[in-house]
Parts: structure tokens; sequence; C-alpha cells
């Protein structure tokens, strides 16, 4: 019989059919909790050290407490994915306010509960082009700043839910979400990059966005490249006249965006800046002092 994937629950390993939280557990009731989506390319886990920094940065905006310390979190991730026996695999780490009662104060939740899931995914960066996407423009804003902030990589993830039905029924893949004000954010998982005469711009955090660990790296690499990269307010006029629009994040890597709400974007396809990005960036995953490396060199005969 098939050996079936083990779930790290609260510093145990539990079969995937076994692993459970409580009905009472808040991260359920009320979105309560926060989680990482992290990447292991090739036996090494990208910039993990950046996923649990920015972690305990949402724990401590919602005053969660984790009862692990950030090395002790950093071993139960390299251990669920030993275990799993994975060299390439999506791994995500939840945290979640703990079980209470049915009212929605986290002030009677005694303990957290932390799971790690880990599971099987291969790089779709490489030698092929970047998978281009249709999108719309969502007629849902992206939550304020000082609303439900997405600074916080928070359970609660309805905002992008909703955008995500709408452009289901549209029959697009993914849709762009605007700030309250107007200006562009991100997409319901993804930050976008806009190309405009060879200069690249991406939202701010004044927008409302996720602090991407992808942005953050496409920034660092364009400037090893010398491409100039402005973090600004963008506004839905640029989204129709950009000459390049790509997405990116963990689990969607870099995704070149053909059409919004049925308009080209340049000329419908990757763009070259997109594609120079694109292979760029698949050498960096795989470097391997970009991540934290989960066996030993003897160990483990995956
Ligand atoms: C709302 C949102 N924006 C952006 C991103 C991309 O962030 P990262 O590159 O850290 O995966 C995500 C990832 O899940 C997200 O949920």
């Amino acid at each position: 019989m098939q050996k079936e994937p083990l779930i790290y629950i609260d510093g145990k390993f539990v079969d995937k059919s076994k692993a459970v939280v409580s009905v009472f557990d808040h991260g359920l009731l009320y979105g309560d909790g926060i989680f990482e989506g992290i990447r292991e390319y090739n036996g090494n886990v990208f910039r993990l050290g950046d996923h649990i920094d920015r972690l305990y940065d949402s724990a401590k905006s919602i005053r969660l407490k984790i009862p692990l310390t950030k090395h002790e979190m950093t071993e139960a991730v390299l251990e669920t994915i030993r275990k799993n026996q994975l060299r390439d695999a999506y791994i995500r780490l939840v945290i979640t306010r703990g079980p209470g009662d049915l009212g929605v104060d986290p002030g009677l939740c005694k303990n957290s509960t932390t799971f790690i899931i880990v599971e099987p995914m291969a790089s779709v960066l490489g030698p092929r082009e970047p998978k281009v996407v249709k999108m719309m423009v969502s007629s849902y804003r992206r939550d304020a700043v000082d609303a439900t902030s997405h600074e916080i990589k928070s359970l609660n993830y309805m905002n992008s839910i909703l955008a995500k039905i709408e452009a289901n029924s549209a029959g697009a893949d993914d849709a762009i979400l605007l700030d309250h004000r107007g200006f562009v954010s991100e997409a319901s998982v993804t930050n976008i990059f806009l190309v405009k005469d060879g200069k690249v711009a991406t939202p701010s955090s004044s927008a409302g966005i996720l602090h991407g660990i992808t942005r953050d790296r496409l920034i660092s690499l364009c400037s090893d490249l010398g491409i100039d990269v402005a973090q600004r307010d963008v506004t839905p006029f640029e989204l129709t006249t950009a000459d390049e629009i790509f997405l990116v994040g963990t689990k969607s890597e870099i995704l070149a965006v053909g059409t919004i709400s049925g308009a080209k974007v340049g000329h419908g396809g990757a763009g070259p800046m997109t594609k120079k990005l694109y292979q760029e960036f698949s050498r960096v995953v795989q470097r391997a002092e970009e991540g934290t490396p989960v066996y030993e060199a003897e160990s483990v005969n995956v």
C-alpha cells in the first residue's frame, strides 16, 4: 500500500487522512490565523529565512504567540520535507489562533495550532516561455491598509476569493484588484509588475499589497541587471497602455499577462522583459545560496 503524506501538527507527524484540527479552531471559525506558501527547488528551500521573518511579523501584528522560536520553526519545515522525502515541493505553513469558544475573542484561545503540509511541485520556470494569462479588473477593491491589511499574510482571503469568483464567471484566469483610492494593487494571489518603454514599475505598500517575497527578489534581480524598477502608485490607465505586464508569486512563479478584459497587453503574449526576467529568475531559484538545504549531503537517498 502506498504510504500517505505526513503532515506536521503541533510537533507530531500524522498521516494525511488523520491530519485534522478542531471545529472550534478560530482559524476555521473566523479566519484568525496566518500562513506562508513556500517552495523547495532541488533540495533547497527558496528564501526560507524571508518566509519565516514574514510569518513572525504577521504573528506580531495580530498578537499571535508562536510557541516555537524561528530556528525551531525552520527545523520543523525542513523535517516535514525530509519525512516526505521531497526535493521539489510546495510547503504550506499555517498557524491558527487555536481552539476557543464560539465568540470571536482571540483572548479565549489558549493555544495556537501549527501545521505544515508539503506536496510535490515541479517548477514551471525553465527553458520554455512563461505561461500567458487572461486577466480582468475586479469590481472589488483590495482591502485598505487600515482595514483587513494584506500586509498581514492572514487566513482571511475573502477579498481575493470574491475577485477570483468574478474572474471565473467572466472567463478570465484571474483578476487585478484596485486599491480603495483607485490605484492598481495586486492580483488575487500575486504581485503585479508593468513595463513601459523599458522601465519597470510595481505598486508600493500604500496600495494594500502583500509584501511578496518573489516581488522583493524580482526587484533586487532587476537592480542586479541594471533595470530600473519604481515602486510607486500605478493607475488603471497604465494597465491599458503598458508594453508588458507580469504577475509574480511563490506558487505561480512568473506569469505573463496577455489580455486585460479582452484588450491585448502589448502583443498579447510574453514580452521581451518578461521573458528575460523569467529566464534569469529560473536560474535564481536553482542557486543553492538562495535557499536552505534540506538534506545533508550523505543522509537521505531520495
Ligand atoms: C495576496 C498575495 N499577493 C502576493 C503574493 C505573492 O507573495 P509571495 O511572492 O511571497 O508568494 C501572494 C502569495 O500568496 C498573495 O497571496
